[in-house]
Parts: C-alpha cells; sequence; structure tokens
C-alpha cells in the first residue's frame, strides 16, 4: 500500500517536469564533477574528468576544441543519450537521471552531427517526428503548421515531398534542424550543425539559432569548429582541452591567440571585427614557389 502511493506520488511528479520547466522564466543547466569514461570495466581513461559547468539563461554557446576532444560525448551526457560514470547533471534543479525520456525529449532537443542512419521518409515526415514528444490525439493538425513554419523559417519549403535519403548532405543537415526546431525546446544541442552548410547559410543559422535563443527564451548549445563564426554570434564560449573545460566566457576573452594556439596547436593572428575576436590564421613555413599554373575555359 506505502510502495504503491510513493510510486504514483513519483508518477504525478515526473509528468509535470517538462511543464514546470517550461514555466520557469530561466533555463540553467548545472553539471557537477561530470566523469565519463568510455568503457570503464576495461580499465579505458575517462574523455571527461570532473567537469563542472553552469550555463544559466537563454543564450547561444559554442562548444570549442580539438577532434576527439569530448565535445559530442558531453553534449551527449548533458542531454541522457550518456549516463556519466559519476557526477551529474541537474536542469533547473531535476537531476535528469531522474527525469522520464519523454519528458527529457520535450525539454531538449538534439540535432546530431551526422544522419546517415535514415529512413526513407519525406522531409515533411522527418521534421513531424520533432513533434512526437509533444503530440496528443488530434494534434496532428498543429503539429503540421508547425512543420510548414519551421520548413519556411529555415528556407527549404520546396524539399517538403522529397525523401530525406535522397537529399545532398547540406539539404540533411537544414532537414535536421528543422526538426530540432519543430521539438520546440527550452535546451537545443547541436553538434556541428552548419558543417556542411556554404557560407551563406553557415552565418544564417548562426544568427537565426542566437535570434532564436532570445524569442524563444530557448538556450543553445552548439559544437562548432568554426571558430569565426562562434565567435560572431556566440554569448559565451567554452573550449574543451585534455578531459575538462580549459576556457570559458565571452568570445574576446576565450578566442585570444594564446589559448587558440594552446589547444589546437596552430599560430593565429586575433583581430577586432565590430569588438568581435577574429582569428587569422598565420603559416610561418616559407610556401615553395611555383611556375606558371594556369587554368582556363578556352
Ligand atoms: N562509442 C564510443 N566508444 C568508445 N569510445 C568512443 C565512443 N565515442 C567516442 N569515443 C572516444 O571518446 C573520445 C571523445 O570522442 P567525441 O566525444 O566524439 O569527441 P569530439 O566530439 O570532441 O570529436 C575520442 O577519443 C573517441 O574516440
Ligand atoms: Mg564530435
Amino acid at each position: 500500500m506505502a510502495l504503491k502511493s510513493i510510486s504514483l506520488t513519483r508518477k504525478d511528479y515526473t509528468e509535470s517536469v517538462f511543464d514546470e520547466i517550461n514555466k520557469d522564466p530561466v533555463i540553467e543547466v548545472d553539471v557537477n564533477d561530470l566523469t565519463f569514461t568510455y568503457n570503464a570495466k576495461k580499465g579505458w581513461a575517462p574523455v571527461l574528468k570532473d567537469v563542472k559547468l553552469d550555463i544559466k539563461g537563454a543564450q547561444l554557446v559554442s562548444i570549442l576544441g580539438p577532434n576527439g576532444v569530448g565535445k559530442s560525448t558531453f553534449i551527449h551526457c548533458m542531454n541522457k543519450l550518456l549516463d556519466p560514470t559519476s557526477g551529474s547533471v541537474m536542469i533547473n534543479d531535476h537531476l535528469i537521471s531522474d527525469i522520464p525520456l519523454k519528458e527529457m525529449a520535450k525539454i531538449c532537443g538534439y540535432v546530431p552531427y551526422s544522419s546517415s542512419d535514415s529512413f526513407p521518409l519525406t522531409v515533411t515526415d522527418t521534421i513531424l517526428m520533432g513533434r512526437h514528444p509533444h503530440s496528443k490525439l488530434g494534434s496532428l493538425n498543429d503539429d503540421l503548421l508547425i512543420v510548414k513554419e519551421t520548413m519556411n523559417l529555415i528556407g527549404i519549403e520546396d524539399l517538403a515531398d522529397r525523401l530525406f535519403t535522397e537529399l545532398s548532405a547540406g539539404q540533411r543537415q537544414k532537414v535536421m534542424l528543422s526538426r530540432g526546431l519543430a521539438q520546440q525546446p527550452r535546451i537545443l544541442f547541436l553538434d556541428e550543425p552548419t558543417s556542411n552548410l556554404d557560407i551563406k547559410y553557415q552565418l544564417e543559422i548562426t544568427r537565426m539559432l542566437r535570434r532564436l535563443s532570445r524569442e524563444r527564451n530557448m538556450l543553445v548549445i552548439m559544437i562548432s569548429h568554426d571558430i569565426n563564426i562562434a565567435a560572431k554570434y556566440s554569448d559565451n564560449i567554452l573550449i574543451l582541452l585534455d578531459g575538462g573545460i580549459f576556457a570559458i566566457g565571452k568570445p574576446e576573452d576565450v578566442i585570444t591567440e594564446e589559448n587558440i594556439e594552446k589547444v589546437y596547436d596552430v599560430k593565429v593572428k586575433v583581430i577586432k571585427d565590430n569588438d568581435r575576436p577574429h582569428i587569422i590564421m598565420v603559416d610561418e613555413e616559407e610556401l615553395v614557389e611555383g611556375g606558371d599554373f594556369e587554368v582556363s575555359i578556352d
């Protein structure tokens, strides 16, 4: 009897986590001493060690760092795709380990790095899958409206009836972005969302993510390899290195010549563009001059 009442209380509690978090005007992610090890039983070294982080408020945060440093792993620990080996993640004072997956899917959207494991669905149906955590009996028309609005926002209305599997890498990336936005989460995680896009869309999408963070009161956490675009639009940047956070803060404080050299092992010059740092790559090696290399269409 007592047990039953405990489980009922717990169910009531968990069913309202999304509503509770959504009502809160301030969104916050709190990472406490997070350690993550793949194959801990085989004695592998941890990818992330005692990471502490507090992100508060709807903003665009970029995660930078060299290949293989643990950026994707970190995001997976924050959106509950992976369980930390030790430590915890909280969203607005709720331990995510206590939040059911269906509630998590309403709170956190996720745009994965690659979408090769895809089904031959139309673009409309693929984006509609983003509405799945919210869908209720009779909500299909509303959901389709949101899908349409999102396609307009990203500029892919013309792809609506095309098969996802028959799209180019850049078009797929726009569809996956649309799916994440159609989910209308409080926190949107994106893993290199503009890696396949041309420069116009890299700028447009990153600028839009920043704007939507304000308009939708949404925290956007994005992994990026484009230091200049991240510096141009992010509210804050964090750089991962050696299992931990190497630097964190405003772009002008984090994107420095010393930091980039230490983290990426390349020499750069940092100039200011509208008060934002902008890196220029310096190549100290003398270039070998060649002969007359010509191209023409004659
Ligand atoms: N599923 C996995 N199993 C074992 N090791 C993994 C797995 N995924 C990633 N790793 C390893 O963990 C480290 C961090 O990977 P990842 O988080 O993908 O880095 P990043 O996103 O910064 O490039 C790398 O050394 C990678 O090889
Ligand atoms: Mg990655």
